[in-house]
């Protein structure tokens, strides 16, 4: 470092290539064109998403924030996903990544997000900041073959595959965060479709169709709708734009039901290696119609891997325990607005708590403070200050929370993990069993970034 650092946006008027240069000295050799990577970036740009580090007139660090709708419990949360973290190698360890870290936290914070989530590299300098580690990204290899007879459903049932496990309608757009222009992100049902015939050739009847960009709104209507229905905790949707983007581009090939979608493309040369980017179906025909398309390549596909939720059901599915999971990476989650973030998810319809909590947030001083948690029918309220204790209750005080236990909690770590990692203190043995009832889940990312 030679000058003063100054951290501010970056605007249309600073040179791209200077993010590239950065880009490729912190993360290697760009993987895709140059066209792409200069759209997205633009985009970005547009959207004041880019933060950048200056000494003096020298990009020396920058990061994203990618604009993202969470699924908590089935309702949708305004989320800053923090990619592309970086620091150019002759200014790191003096600072630049915390200063730039502690900017992407205060416009993200100004900018409405409830909750922030990123893949680290490395922990520490998140950790410091209030992130911790929350859900995981899991990726799944199946043979292709074994996709091609799934299991047929319980005879004795009846008739489940024509049951649609889609919720009634809510109204709950899950809405960029005030002070963003709305880019037409429903969030609602989707229309319904046409038949147009079924290229699966698995379910005659099946509303299955080949998705184009024009389809964007509709693919995040219905993902959404996915991750209501099974009140999902943990995937992502995005914005318009950038699924355009991803359908636009001439390696992804996406497949559109009323209430499912799957986006995939191949890995290295020809089509032995399937990458399934995303397969969502909120029924049983879809989901096999999905599987279906994929399952159709067999010929030639010799491996399926695919972005999963670890009891995503095609493990019910094959014939054989077929399907490999692995863990791909953690990601830590960062609660912005605790009292937002828990009025916008959704919670176990069971669970009905009150539990008295210290907040205490350094570096968002406002979240500080004794608050009381009340969930009750699958909604939940974080109010300020304490309810007054029922007489003959023991005076074991707030359960208290820094931001990484208040985050690890939100994503669903055992009270038991956060008292032994140092990241819970106070309340009693009660008042967990309340809390984990309240927050028990197993969240997961479909999305890299
Ligand atoms: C990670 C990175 C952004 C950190 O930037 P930086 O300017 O070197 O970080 P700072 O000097 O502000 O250090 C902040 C803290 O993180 C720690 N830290 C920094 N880099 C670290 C690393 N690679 N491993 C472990 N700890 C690290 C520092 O020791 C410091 O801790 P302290 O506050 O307790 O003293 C930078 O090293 C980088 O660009 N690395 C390559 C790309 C990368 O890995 N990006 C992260 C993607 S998630």
């Amino acid at each position: 470092m030679t000058g003063s650092l100054t951290i501010r946006q970056v605007t249309p008027d600073d040179d791209p290539e200077a993010e590239f240069d950065l880009r490729h000295r912190a993360f290697g050799p760009a993987t895709r064109d140059r066209e792409t990577m200069l759209a997205e970036q633009h985009a970005f740009v547009a959207d004041g998403a880019l933060i950048g580090a200056w000494d003096g007139q020298a990009l020396v660090g920058s990061a994203r924030v990618h604009d993202m709708r969470q699924w908590w419990g089935g309702r949708a949360l305004p989320m800053g996903g923090v990619g592309g973290v970086k620091v150019a190698p002759e200014a790191r360890g003096q600072g630049v990544g915390r200063a730039l870290m502690t900017e992407v936290l205060a416009v993200m914070s100004r900018r409405g997000y409830a909750l922030s989530a990123l893949y680290p590299a490395t922990a520490h300098i998140y950790r410091s900041l209030g992130w911790e580690i929350a859900g995981g990204g899991y990726r799944a290899t199946i043979p292709g073959r074994s996709l091609g007879s799934l299991l047929a459903a319980d005879p004795n049932l009846g008739e489940p595959a024509s049951a649609s496990v889609r919720p009634e309608p809510r109204g709950d757009p899950g809405g960029r965060p005030p002070g963003l222009a709305p880019r037409g992100d429903p969030g609602g049902r989707p229309p319904g479709l046409a038949p147009r015939g079924d290229p699966g050739g698995r379910l005659p009847g099946m509303a299955l169709r080949r998705a184009g960009p024009q389809d964007a709104e509709e693919v995040i209507a219905v993902l959404g709708a996915v991750h209501e229905a099974a009140r999902h905790c943990g995937p992502c949707t995005r914005d318009a734009g950038t699924v355009r983007r991803w359908i636009s581009r001439p390696d992804f090939f996406g497949y559109l039901a009323p209430d499912g979608f799957v986006g995939y493309g191949w890995r290295g040369d020809g089509a032995r290696e399937m990458m399934v980017h995303t397969l969502q179906a909120a029924s049983a025909p879809t989901a096999r119609a999905l599987w279906g398309i994929v399952a159709s390549h067999a010929s030639v596909t010799e491996v399926v891997h695919v972005n999963i939720a670890p009891q995503d059901p095609i493990g019910w599915l094959t014939r054989e325990e077929d399907l490999s999971l692995r863990l791909r990476g953690n990601w830590m989650l960062r609660v912005i607005d605790p009292r937002a973030a828990i009025a916008g998810r959704g919670f176990p319809v069971g669970a009905q708590i009150s539990v008295p909590l210290e907040l205490i947030d350094p570096d968002l001083p406002a979240n500080s403070g004794p608050h009381t948690l009340t969930v009750g029918d699958g909604r939940g309220y974080l109010l300020s200050g304490l309810t007054e204790p029922a007489p003959g209750s023991p005076a074991s005080g707030p359960v208290r929370l820094g931001p990484r236990g208040f985050a690890a909690l939100f994503g669903g770590v055992p009270m038991t993990t956060l008292r032994l990692a140092g990241l819970a203190a106070g309340g009693d043995a009660h008042a967990d069993a309340l809390l984990d009832g309240a927050f028990a889940a197993q969240p997961f990312m479909l999305d890299w970034f």
